[in-house]
């Protein structure tokens, strides 16, 4: 015999109900996001390497460290997409659409980063992922963020926490650099690990963000961003909030909220559980005023965000079956094509169910429809083919009664 061929690492195959859960997800995200002017894109999951290389920042972790990144055929250098954002921006630029008109675009699918795999953490995850282009203003992003909570809560997900923060903008923030690499560099040499030691000369803000414990620990008094912004970007953040309070929706503020990838400007927010474990981050985004110029578009302002199903799978209960309303027994072989022929009507009647193609002993064709679960099993045999009649179970309270087979889709009502 050969060896069976068994999937990669990190990655996992969806049966039900985890891939009902998956649904279930994507049709309440619909459903809620159509409610604000969203329309659904499907980017390819593969990309040029440079797109995100560009988009996500060269000093972030997922372009350093995460991605699946090879030669096609001819030596040109391709990406699996870590996240959609950069998609969604490539293709939006490439299709002409222009930042006078606002353009709300969701995306569901596989994302690919190569991380090391622990609950809630993939190589390959699926992200629900939101952007809205064309508005600069903070109502934007208060509409963004209130629309992520409306859809966590029309999951029926609680005890989850918002923390927002703002990341200012290119006339702020570099001086906020300099005085957080000045601070850095105060720090005693062993305070920070090699990562930290490198960002802080290329990229401090970064630093905010390590998950090392010493270096969260040597940092916890940094200098905060949120000090730094200048009038406009302050006065940006403090609409934003006074728009989430109008809307009663609670958050904290998180000082250190830098976020993992580099396009980000003004607001950033995650929302996170504390009942999933160490990765308990369920969504996060913000906005990213300068992408789409930085990848080539016109000088058009955005925010977005994304949710981790994979995350969001683990707080949600699962989720029953649906029940099938029939299940069909064929007792003898002389009733198989009509049994066959019933179970095509009813199915194109509008009703769920199944047939077992083997003829079978009564006892045995009956553990067959209990595990199906159906509603009604339906019984032919000798005596029901030679009256064109079947013999209705009702599975809940055992009542048997025959009916004419041209009345069998009306007994299931
Ligand atoms: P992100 O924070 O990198 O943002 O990912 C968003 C969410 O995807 C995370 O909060 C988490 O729930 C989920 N996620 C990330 N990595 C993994 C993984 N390895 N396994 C399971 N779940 C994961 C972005 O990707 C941005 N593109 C969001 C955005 C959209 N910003 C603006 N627009």
């Amino acid at each position: 015999m050969s060896e069976h061929i068994t999937a990669i690492k990190g990655f996992a195959d969806l049966f039900s109900p985890e891939s009902d859960t998956f649904t279930h997800m994507e049709n309440v995200a619909r459903d809620i996001f159509f409610r604000y002017g969203f329309t659904e894109l499907r980017t390819p999951l593969l990309e040029r390497t440079e797109l995100f290389s560009r988009g996500i920042g060269t000093e972030t972790d997922v372009v350093q460290k995460e991605m699946y990144t090879f030669p096609d055929r001819k030596g040109r250098s391709l990406t699996l997409r870590p996240e959609a954002t950069a998609g969604v921006m490539r293709a939006y630029i490439e299709s002409g659409r222009s930042g006078d008109a606002v353009t709300k675009l969701f995306t569901t699918g596989p994302m690919f980063r190569y991380e090391r795999p622990q609950k809630g953490r993939m190589r390959q995850f699926h992200q629900i992922n939101c952007e809205c282009l064309g508005p600069a203003e903070p109502y934007a992003d208060a509409e963004m963020i209130t629309m992520a909570m409306r859809f966590l809560e029309a999951l029926g997900i609680g005890n989850l926490t918002l923390q927002i923060n703002s990341l200012g903008c290119p006339s702020c923030r570099p001086a906020y650099r300099d005085t957080l690499r000045r601070w850095l560099s105060t720090l005693d040499e062993s305070a920070l690990c090699e990562d930290c030691r490198r960002r802080m000369v290329t990229n401090p803000l970064r630093v905010l963000d390590c998950k090392v414990p010493s270096c969260k620990e040597h940092t916890a008094d940094a200098p905060r961003i949120l000090e730094h912004n200048c009038p406009d970007c302050a006065a940006h953040f403090d609409t934003v909030r006074r728009l989430l309070d109008a809307e009663k929706v609670p958050y904290v503020i998180n000082h250190r909220l830098v976020r993992g990838l580099d396009y980000y400007t003004r607001t950033t927010f995650e929302i996170v559980s504390d009942a999933i474990g160490a990765q308990g981050t369920v969504a996060g985004g913000g906005r990213y005023d300068g992408l789409v110029a930085e990848l080539g578009g016109g000088n058009v302002p955005g925010f977005g965000f994304a949710c981790g199903m994979e995350r969001l799978a683990l707080l949600l209960p699962e989720r029953e079956p649906v029940r099938p309303e029939f299940y069909v027994v064929v007792l003898t072989e002389a009733a198989r094509e009509t049994a066959y022929a019933l179970t095509q009507t009813l199915r194109d009647a509008g009703f769920r169910g199944e047939m077992s193609f083997t003829p079978r002993s009564i006892k045995s064709a009956m553990r067959q429809a209990g595990r199906s679960r159906a509603r009604f099993c339906l019984l032919i045999g000798e005596d029901e083919l030679a009256a064109q009649s079947v013999m209705v179970k009702d599975m809940d309270s055992g009542e048997q009664t025959p009916v004419p087979l041209s009345e069998v889709a009306g007994r299931l009502n």
